[in-house]
């Protein structure tokens, strides 16, 4: 039986409790949640960053009826930022002479009738005709078409619209330099009209409307890791491409956006800059959450930022950052968010100051964020963090150190198995209510499997039920492609033109559609399931389980012991010899254990893939 106190008060729960965590990982930006269809649309990627990159990378070169040479070259650029790009000398004259892209995973995803915009920069030193065309692998079907007439000496911009005639997820986008003498070419973009909520660009429109599906109240963007590891340099001054994820140098035209080399070991366009990041939140309906660095990089590696100049100049650019989201079109940075398009302020109302920044510059730093913060913008919530897990001695540390500073919020971060979960679900029962309130910014049970969903969703009514201190909460990372996997579990998955949820995106789904206002308290008496019952439920008929206060038996039909463990000891094994290969891993956690069944990881198990957690509970009567 169920008794529900519906004469309570009960908890309050939080307004925004449920949102999502964007990271660039996964290459779920380009070829991801970004909708260029075009790779290394700008000739940027650069050896030097990863030796299998050349300025050529995703594009290979073509002749047809012609013959030439393609270099990649850095010889007067479009701009600054922007500093190579591609140089075709045709040397015999014909069709034409350049370069064929092979977009993400497959190539590149084309829906019948659907428009897509065309553009490139370009220059020659006779003018002559540039030809693209979209088409199959082998060039036997086109799937659209434009032709330019090029005469400019100087860098011009070139557009034209496709409209695609079939559909594909291969195709190819060719662009050939007819006539003679020399062509220049940089970025050379593809881009679907049909983008989330029709913006310029824009957001890819399922991966976007399957994240605006689970109806997220904040969008923590832009990382994570990728967005404190590197130097502190501006793009100008860099000698290492590996830089921390500096704002400014994502907004404006994207040809003049450098890219980066991100944490996750590949190049970065920005085409998602904090334009769209708080574009993409309004258009969520969600509030905007950005987490900087506050020069002490994290992530595993610590190179602070210890100059006072630069550190001063990284404090300014935070300041810039509010008043680039909030400001008023009078102020320098409001009205550069006006320029852009939006002159009515974003309302930002949380900044994150610091990801999983565990180390001791963090204690010298972080104040001096949020006190400029505080100082100029004194209702924006400051979250500071508490680094990589769920507890110990820096844990501890970093949360005295935020109770002192008078945080807003703590960011915590943690990836623990599916017993973790839910041996945690009492969590936040303790947690004091007069200090920060807590995001649990980063968190899932480690794996994509049905089981982890339900850990998940259990440890959730934990996090609701606490919702009057634990005020935010995403699931982590949101992304993933499936050919360029950085980091699992993720929530959605995709490649070039499909995309599904994995069985925690249905949870988060679920929760985030269905918030309540209060949850009142409960109590459930009855007899807990017996184990029995579960081994029937997962559909094993030879042997079966029983469990107690502290211990764990396997037992065959015949009642014969294979295995008992009462978690005495740390790492438990337990490999019999004929009578099957159980192991059991100790969760490492009070009562709870994963009893896993070792041949399916050596593949010839008939159970494959049979994961059986139970979790003892010091239940009465329990057996
Ligand atoms: O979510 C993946 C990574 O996990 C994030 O980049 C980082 O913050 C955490 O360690």
């Amino acid at each position: 039986s169920l008794t529900v106190d519906t004469a309570a008060a009960g908890t309050k729960v939080s307004r925004n409790l449920y949102g999502v965590f964007y990271e660039d990982i996964n290459h779920a930006a380009d070829g991801g949640l970004y909708a260029e269809l075009v790779q290394n649309r700008s000739f940027e990627f650069d050896s030097s960053d990863e030796p299998s990159y050349t300025g050529l990378t995703a594009w290979s070169k073509v002749e047809r009826d012609g013959a030439g040479t393609i270099t990649v070259t850095g010889d007067r650029p479009l701009n600054a930022n922007n500093r190579n790009h591609l140089r075709v000398d045709i040397t015999a004259s014909g069709t034409g002479v350049g370069v064929r892209n092979s977009g993400f995973n497959t190539g590149i995803a084309l829906q019948a009738r659907k428009k897509y915009d065309l553009s490139f920069f370009a220059r020659r030193t006779s003018g002559g005709p540039v030809n693209v065309t979209a088409e199959s692998a082998d060039g036997s079907t086109t799937y659209g078409r434009a032709s330019f007439d090029v005469r400019s000496g100087e860098w011009k911009k070139y557009t034209a619209t496709i409209t695609a005639s079939g559909t594909t997820d291969a195709a190819r986008l060719v662009v050939l330099a007819g006539g003679s003498g020399q062509v220049d070419l940089d970025m050379i973009s593809l881009f679907p009209r049909d983008t989330f909520k029709g913006r310029e660009n824009g957001m890819r429109k399922d991966l976007a409307e399957m994240t605006a599906a689970l109806k997220p109240r904040f969008l923590r963007f832009p990382g994570g890791c990728v967005t404190n590891v590197g130097t502190y340099d501006p793009y100008s001054d860099k000698q290492d491409r590996r830089r921390i994820y500096q704002w400014k140098e994502t907004i404006g035209p994207v040809e003049e956006r450098p890219t980066n080399f991100n944490f996750w070991g590949y190049n970065q366009s920005y085409g998602i800059g904090y334009y769209e990041y708080f574009q993409f939140a309004e258009d969520l309906g969600a509030e905007a959450l950005p987490v900087l660095s506050v020069g002490v990089n994290g992530c595993g590696q610590n190179r602070p930022l210890t100059d006072e100049t630069k550190l001063a100049r990284w404090v300014q650019d935070t300041l810039d950052l509010i008043e680039f989201a909030n400001g008023d079109v009078k102020t320098t940075w409001g009205a550069k968010r006006a320029a852009l398009g939006h002159p009515k302020p974003f309302g930002l109302e949380y900044i994150g100051l610091g990801n999983e920044e565990v180390f001791p510059e963090f204690f010298a730093n972080y104040p001096r964020f949020a006190d400029a913060v505080r100082a100029k913008y004194p209702d924006i919530k400051i979250i500071s963090n508490s680094g990589t897990t769920s507890q110990g001695a820096w844990f501890d540390r970093m949360w005295d150190f935020a109770r002192e500073q008078k945080a807003d919020l703590v960011d915590e971060h943690y990836y623990n198995s599916p017993s973790w979960f839910l041996a945690n679900n009492r969590r936040y029962d303790s947690y004091d209510r007069d200090g920060p309130k807590v995001f649990v910014g980063e968190y899932a049970s480690q794996g994509n499997t049905l089981y982890n969903a339900l850990a998940e969703a259990s440890y959730l009514t934990g996090i609701e039920r606490n919702s009057d201190v634990v005020e935010l909460a995403s699931y982590a990372p949101l992304m993933a492609n499936v050919d360029y996997v950085d980091w699992t579990p993720d929530l959605i998955w995709f490649d070039n033109d499909q995309a599904y949820g994995s069985p925690s995106y249905y949870v988060q789904r679920l929760f985030g559609r269905n918030v309540g206002d209060r949850v009142l308290p409960s109590a459930f008496k009855g007899a807990p399931l017996p184990v029995d019952d579960i081994k029937g439920a997962i559909g094993l008929g030879t042997w079966n389980t029983k469990v107690r206060y502290d211990d764990v038996r396997v037992t065959d039909a015949s009642g014969n012991v294979l295995f008992s463990d009462d978690f005495s000891a740390g790492a438990d094994r337990w490999t019999p010899g004929a009578a099957g290969a159980w192991s059991v891993r100790d969760g490492g956690y009070e009562q709870s254990a994963i009893v896993e069944d070792a041949r399916s990881t050596a593949g010839s198990a008939d159970w494959s893939g049979y994961t059986l957690e139970v979790t003892a509970r010091k239940t009465e009567g329990a057996e």
